[in-house]
């Protein structure tokens, strides 16, 4: 149920020339309570009414008189300008309550997107080199992100725009060919494979002309040389193989793994087009575009040597996205080292005449340090995500070890709870900022993180084992009334844990909007929160019936909103911690 429609659709009717987005849009949560749940500033409507705000104000408190909206509300007070209105707890609790409980698994979602289509791109790896720690921001973003927008409605396609096509890939088969081992690669592929990356690179610093060689041979991969395409392919399929891997460990699935190479045939295209709208300039024999007038630098599009590049292959990239799933949006999940990469591509699709390059979105995330420190691929020192995600899981389970030894399946608790505390890390803050991950703290039990949000979980789900079913709804679903005393959620820590469960709506859609999945792991930790205060505050078990009974539904409420959150995240939860 929301509040706002319910009031704004009351107003449409006295005046069918107002716009129900509109009235919902002016709608205002006060900053303090004292002025009510809501409030409208009735002088955002004179222009609109030709009346004077006091007067409209008189009119819509009249006009709510004896309708059911005016039952939701213990008080409407129009104080100058304004209509305040003062919720009824008591009926705001049940609302609440009985929405979370009738729509389940569904609470929270919507059907803002139905028929739209969001290509959502995250991850996008590159072979034969690490799935680095500095990759799992960007995986477990668009991994929420993604989940969001299915969850309001939209159709959402996942797309790996895996890095498999360039000169490195050609220093990477010159290595392989000079110092490389079948044998030993297929045991530890990416290992070894980056390793004889490292090599190369140390030994190109001495003997420069290796990169000639490396370039000779990303030249025979793109004119089709079948010794170097089988080469290729058996790295890809190599990595892949380590990728899904750890895809599996953190739940997340693909519709699409193109890669860079996967454009290679619909580049031309690209060039000609290009070509044909003036866009292409010849520089130092480079082909180019200039945007200089558009305070960027020029985007090279085709390199000296005639061989393409990430920009051109990107802009075929965009356009397939356009004409294979006609999307509604289009949302790039790559860290902010990438911006000005972003904004010429998208510049450039603009002056090419897409229209809809302004549905091209790059959501720019920081970096991830470890306490031990980040270290490039290049100096063969890269931390591994596998590495760190194991080692959460390892210290897990030391975890539980030392805090509940009975428990079964430790194996699995620990998984669950370490890979959680690797993804609620991601999301913890605003995504564009850098942070250093920490061990102790990803895993505390009291601070804001999975672990905490896993464990008042399992808080409530005793509780409720320990009372045994309740026969609290009809057949239909609905509450029975008589078996319930709401008076017994108006306390403090009631009251905010029911403002809290109404709010997910809300987090749902401005996590959409703004994509900013942090909005969404904030708003968790604050639940379970409040679901402590509220459960340290009150008492549910040998408390007399209707009350335990309201208590009761209070917990299954937040614990569906937990799920759901939790679902959306990518957050495994467990019984038993
Ligand atoms: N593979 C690239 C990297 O690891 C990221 C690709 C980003 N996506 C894109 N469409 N350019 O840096």
């Amino acid at each position: 149920m929301n509040y706002k429609t319910e009031i704004a659709e009351v107003i449409c009717k006295i005046d069918d020339s107002l716009d129900i987005n509109f009235i919902e849009g002016i709608i205002e949560i006060p900053p303090n309570s004292e002025m009510g749940d809501y409030a409208i500033p009735c002088f955002k409507l004179a222009k609109h009414m030709k009346k004077p705000p006091v007067v409209i104000a008189k009119e819509i408190k009249q006009s709510l008189e004896g309708k059911e909206v005016a039952d939701l509300f213990s008080q409407i007070k129009s104080q100058g300008p304004y209509l305040n209105f003062f919720k009824n707890y008591e009926k705001n609790s049940k609302i609440v309550i009985s929405d979370i409980l009738k729509n389940g698994d569904k609470y929270g979602a919507d059907k803002i997107g139905e028929g739209k289509t969001v290509c959502v791109e995250f991850s996008s790896v590159n072979i034969a080199k690490p799935f680095h720690v500095g990759h799992v921001k960007g995986t477990v973003i668009g991994n929420v992100l993604a989940n969001i927008h299915e969850f309001l409605g939209y159709k959402v396609e996942r797309i790996n725009h895996i890095g498999d096509y360039g000169t490195q890939y050609g220093n990477q088969l010159c290595a392989y060919k000079k110092w490389g081992d079948k044998g030993i690669v297929e045991k530890n592929p990416i290992r070894e494979l980056v390793k004889l990356y490292v090599k190369f690179h140390n030994e190109a610093e001495k003997e420069p002309s290796l990169f000639d060689e490396g370039r000779a041979w990303f030249k025979k991969i793109e004119e089709g040389n079948e010794e170097a395409l089988q080469l290729w392919n058996w790295t890809k399929d190599v990595s892949m193989v380590e990728f899904k891997r750890i895809y599996d460990m953190l739940a997340i699935e693909y519709d699409s793994y193109a890669g860079e190479s996967f454009y290679t045939d619909k580049m031309p295209a690209i060039i000609d087009k290009l070509e044909n709208e003036g866009l292409l300039v010849e520089s130092q024999g480079a082909k180019v575009v200039h945007l200089e007038e558009y305070d960027l630098t020029s985007a090279i599009i085709k390199k000296s040597d005639g061989t393409t590049i990430y920009m051109t292959r990107d802009l075929a990239a965009a356009k397939y996205r356009k004409d294979t799933y006609d999307f509604y949006k289009s949302i790039y999940i790559v860290a902010y080292q990438q911006d000005l990469h972003f904004k010429q591509l998208f510049k450039i699709l603009e002056l090419m005449g897409y229209e809809w390059s302004k549905d091209c979105i790059h959501v720019d995330h920081g970096m991830i340090n470890l306490e031990d420190g980040t270290l490039s691929t290049r100096k063969g020192c890269s931390v591994w995500l596998d590495d760190v995600l194991n080692k959460s899981v390892d210290k897990a389970l030391e975890i539980i070890e030392e805090k509940n030894p009975k428990l079964n399946n430790k194996e699995e608790a620990a998984k669950k709870i370490g890979v959680g505390a690797v993804v609620f890390e991601q999301i913890a803050n605003k995504i564009i900022k850098d942070h250093t991950f920490k061990w102790e703290e990803a895993l505390s039990f009291t601070g804001e993180t999975a672990p905490y949000i896993q464990y008042a979980y399992v808080r409530g789900n005793k509780v409720l084992k320990k009372i045994g079913e309740l026969e609290l709804l009809t057949t239909e679903g609905e509450l029975i009334d008589s078996k319930i005393d709401y008076s017994a959620l108006s306390d403090n820590e009631s009251k905010k844990l029911l403002v809290i469960l109404e709010g997910f709506e809300q987090v749902v859609k401005d996590s959409c909007k703004d994509n900013e999945p942090s909005y969404l792991a904030r708003y968790t930790v604050k639940l379970a929160q409040a679901f402590n205060k509220f459960y340290n505050a009150n008492r549910v078990l040998n408390e007399e019936e209707t009350i335990k009974n309201a208590r009761v539904l209070l917990i299954k409420a937040t614990l569906q909103v937990i799920i759901n959150a939790c679902s959306l995240m990518g957050i495994e939860l467990l019984e038993e911690m």
